[in-house]
């Protein structure tokens, strides 16, 4: 490779060989801006289906359609050079069959340029992720708090705590055994991510999951605090972009309205130099 070589996305298979090495890092991004700022920072980006949520004002991810999931994959592939990207699979898409799942995974492969799927679930998923990967989609699996159940699950509840964690212990060897490349624990007491990460040969990738997770992932309008109708305990505000936002757009509407904006630099005037505008 020549000292000028650009850096090419890894694969799947690049994410599954980081098990045990180096933290993987990661955030969600839904826009190609988003996507152009954390491309050089991130080993993989998520087109999450928190875009429902974050970007739509939906009440929770459950009405994202697969058509909001191909849009905003297609803005999100266009800024991204160096990092892989992975689309969820939305509510509804896969969950009645192998045969829906594969439709609309390789629907989300094709029309995006993904290189990987997720779905959330752990047991009950497996034979469906074992379809998929035997037909050329790498699939990230999502298990612990699996945020399109939460009708059945009674709410966004830190998951596998006393003997659960023997079932979340199963639901992350299952995946692992279907052939998923990697597998987010959402919502989980650290020791029990920890004693999942010891156990499954795929890296697990945290979100509210402690320090010991082969890898990371936050909502990037949680880290930048540019989402606020709340903030889960797990979420590190690294910014206030949100706060910040509010505070220049109340600047610009005071100066409209005392007429100092625009001022005369903003302004065009009739005897522009020959060429210029
Ligand atoms: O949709 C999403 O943002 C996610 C992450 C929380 C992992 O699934």
């Amino acid at each position: 490779m020549s000292a000028t070589a650009k850096k090419t996305a890894p694969m799947a298979e690049d994410i599954r060989a980081r098990k045990g090495g180096e933290p993987l890092v990661s955030l969600t991004a839904y826009t190609t801006p988003m996507a152009q700022m954390m491309d050089a920072h991130c080993d993989f980006v998520l087109v999450g289906d928190s875009v429902g949520m974050v970007l739509h004002g939906l009440p929770s991810t459950l009405g994202v359609t697969m058509e909001m999931m191909i849009l905003h994959g297609q803005a999100v592939a266009r800024g991204l050079s160096s990092a892989m990207m992975v689309i969820d699979m939305p509510f509804g898409s896969y969950e009645e069959s192998p045969q829906q799942a594969f439709r609309n995974a390789a629907r989300l492969m094709a029309e995006t340029g993904a290189g990987a799927v997720k779905l959330e679930g752990g047991v009950e998923m497996a034979p469906t992720i074992a379809f998929l990967v035997k037909r050329g989609i790498p699939v990230m699996a999502h298990v612990g708090l699996t945020p399109q159940s939460i009708n059945t699950l009674g709410g966004y509840k830190v998951q596998g705590r006393g003997t659960a964690g023997e079932a979340l212990m199963a639901d992350a060897r299952a995946v692992a055994e279907a052939g998923a490349f990697s597998v987010v624990l959402e919502k989980v007491p650290a020791s029990l991510a920890d004693a999942v990460t010891q156990a499954v040969p795929i890296p697990t990738i945290g979100i509210g999951a402690g320090a010991g997770c082969d890898g990371q992932i936050l909502v990037v309008d949680d880290m930048l605090g540019l989402f606020t109708a709340f903030k889960a305990k797990f979420v590190k505000r690294y910014a206030t972009l949100g706060a910040d936002g509010e505070a220049a757009i109340a600047d610009y509407a005071r100066e409209v309205r005392a007429r100092s904006f625009p001022a005369p630099e903003h302004v065009f005037g009739d005897d522009a130099p020959e060429g210029k505008a």
